[in-house]
């Protein structure tokens, strides 16, 4: 099992953890026995860097996971986050970082987990009314009391990760990077490895599309939030299915799947990056999950790199 170390705190995760989002919302319907049925499958392959949020459900995901986490609870590394609003009913109510919010945010969020300590807790979106340092600082009372042992943050600036990084070590940036959402490489990236922090890839297999799985709108189920996301309308798919074509005719020639290839790229990328592929299923878990074996050649690197930097992916991540 490959091993990445997040940061200079000593959070050390398997390079390969569980995205546990689409077991609760956004991808379609989804069956929470089988979910749980997949975390125990989980923990028992070792893949037990699992990634939640209180958003997703709402609610409902991170009850799963506390579900799943019964009388087990040491043999996680449980990462959750909080900072994008949502009501009971799924309404979205904005970003809040106020530090009375992130205390109440983690003590539900314990709760709801079923436990009373979260490994990595993230704010997930910046609040552009509160300076980050503020909510930074809240974060940091946590780990003093205990709640919470590591602290990340996703999609924020570099200036941002900089100034949140000096009020107190922040262990991982978990941002988007994948073969067709490579803008982080730019100027994240490198703030990254300039502060000595871990980076945790979402979204590794681009939402399900760089497997190769979806090739027409009718792939994906009425209500499924992707049919409302730009890079999933007609037009974008059929553009971006050129660069799956490419990941494609890589695992051909090695034969493995194209799923196992785009984590592959990633995770030569380098020992500082982990990724948390998302899937409801056990025979994409065991895949996700071997990708960390594969070794890709300088060549097929440098191939899936000059192809996916001058590809013009259509449809905004967003
Ligand atoms: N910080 C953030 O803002 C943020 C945003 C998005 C996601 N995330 C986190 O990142 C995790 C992963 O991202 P994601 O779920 O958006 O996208 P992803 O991991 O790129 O893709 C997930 C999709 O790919 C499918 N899939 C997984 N493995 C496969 C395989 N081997 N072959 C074919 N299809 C496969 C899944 O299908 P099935 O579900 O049917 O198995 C699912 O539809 C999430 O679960 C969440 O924890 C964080």
């Amino acid at each position: 099992m490959k091993i990445v170390k997040l940061g200079q705190q000593g959070l050390q995760v398997p390079a390969v953890g569980l995205g546990c989002m689409g077991m609760s919302e956004f991808y379609g319907q989804s069956d929470d026995t089988k979910s749980l049925k997949l975390l125990d499958e989980a923990i028992e392959i070792g893949c037990n860097f699992w990634d939640t949020s209180d958003m997703y459900g709402p609610f409902t995901n991170e009850e799963l996971l506390g579900k799943a986490l019964a009388n087990r609870r040491d043999k996680v590394i449980l990462a959750t986050k909080f900072g994008i609003k949502r009501g009971q009913d799924g309404a979205w109510l904005g970003m809040s970082g106020s530090p009375e919010y992130v205390k109440a945010a983690c003590d539900a969020s314990l709760k709801r987990l079923n436990t009373d300590y979260i490994d990595l807790y993230y704010q997930h979106r910046p609040d552009p009314n509160v300076p980050i340092e503020e909510t930074i600082g809240a974060m940091a009372e946590l780990v003093q009391a205990g709640k919470v042992r590591y602290i990340g943050l996703s999609e924020v600036s570099a200036e941002d990760l900089e100034k949140a990084h000096q009020t107190y070590p922040i262990s991982a940036l978990q941002t988007e990077l994948s073969l067709w959402s490579r803008d982080v490489e730019k100027r994240i990236l490198p703030k990254v490895r300039e502060l000595g922090i871990g980076f945790v890839a979402y979204s590794p297999l681009g939402r399900g599309f760089l497997t190769g799985a979806i090739k027409k709108r009718d792939d994906l189920e009425p209500g499924d939030w992707r049919l409302s996301n730009p890079r999933f309308s007609e037009e974008a798919i059929a553009n971006n299915q050129k660069l799956v074509e490419k990941v494609q005719e890589i695992a051909n020639e090695k034969d493995v799947t194209a799923s196992q290839v785009a984590l592959a790229w990633l995770l030569a990328k380098g020992d500082d990056i982990a990724a948390i592929p998302g899937t409801r299923r056990s025979k994409y878990l065991n895949f996700n999950w071997a990708a960390q074996e594969i070794v890709l050649s300088q060549k097929e690197i440098a191939a899936l790199d000059s192809f996916s930097q001058s590809f013009k992916v259509v449809g905004e991540r967003y």
